[in-house]
């Protein structure tokens, strides 16, 4: 007999048919809701959220995916209320601990994406902590998008570009050399892009790297998803036809 789990990820295995993307990007969007909806705090919503967030780390890892990104914090959520970006920094520093051997176990090399500044010293130091545990990790890279913004990263991106420019160091900027400007210059373009809960937008969400990605909008609020929700997305994935701008 099989327990649920493991014929989950057979399951998962034996759909040859799919399309699997290299990087996967994710707006985990609708805790808030789902929690209210439950009669909960909204904070129970980024509880249950962490756990979603497991389970499509877990199932990436059976497909074969390379590289997920997972927008945790955007720079716009610090206008949210103190209590819940507390809340917010705490569960960071708290899954970077907790979290850290299952990540290694599952092979994968976690990497903090986003703005320094504003994001506290605590959390800044258990992702640098994490990024070194799990740096020999090559299966798959797991980027949190941490204090992201992708107005910001263009923006850190051109002035550090004009700073290099000013000293002699630079005269021109292609495609290619701009990218290394990024906050993670190896992250790959992102071939899909998934948002939960309803909301078609892309909020500022790794706009640079988009430019080409299939994207998916469902309805499920985050702390709803599972692998079948994963599957359902690879499979409108499967039917798109990419064509990056050839006939
Ligand atoms: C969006 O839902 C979700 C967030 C802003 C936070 C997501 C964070 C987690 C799932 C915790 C995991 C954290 C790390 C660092 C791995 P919302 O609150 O905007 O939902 P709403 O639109 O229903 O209000």
């Amino acid at each position: 007999m099989f327990q649920a789990s493991e014929w989950a990820g057979r399951c998962l295995l034996s759909r040859s048919d799919l399309k699997i993307p290299e990087h996967i990007a994710v707006i985990m969007d609708g805790n808030g809701r789902w929690a209210v909806e439950q009669g909960l705090p909204r904070t129970e919503g980024h509880r249950a959220g962490e756990e979603a967030l497991m389970r499509w780390v877990r199932a990436g890892r059976k497909l074969g995916v390379k590289e997920m990104s997972f927008y945790t914090f955007s720079t716009e959520n610090w206008n949210r209320s103190v209590s819940e970006v507390n809340f917010l920094m705490n569960i960071s520093k708290e899954i970077m601990v907790k979290r850290a051997p299952e990540f290694i176990d599952l092979g994968c090399q976690v990497r903090w994406v986003g703005r320094k500044g504003r994001i506290w010293s605590s959390v800044l130091r258990e992702l640098e902590v994490i990024q070194e545990k799990t740096k020999r990790c090559t299966d798959m890279v797991l980027n949190f998008c941490i204090n992201y913004g992708g107005r910001a990263e263009i923006l850190d991106a051109v002035n550090e570009i004009i700073d290099n420019a000013s000293a002699g160091k630079l005269k021109k900027v292609t495609e290619k050399s701009f990218a290394k400007y990024l906050y993670s210059p190896t992250m790959r373009d992102v071939d899909l892009l998934i948002r939960t809960s309803g909301e078609v937008r892309t909020s500022n969400f790794l706009p640079w790297q988009l430019v080409y990605s299939e994207m998916v909008f469902i309805e499920d609020k985050w702390p709803d998803v599972d692998e079948s929700t994963l599957i359902r997305c690879l499979e409108q994935y499967t039917s798109r036809d990419r064509r990056f701008g050839k006939a």
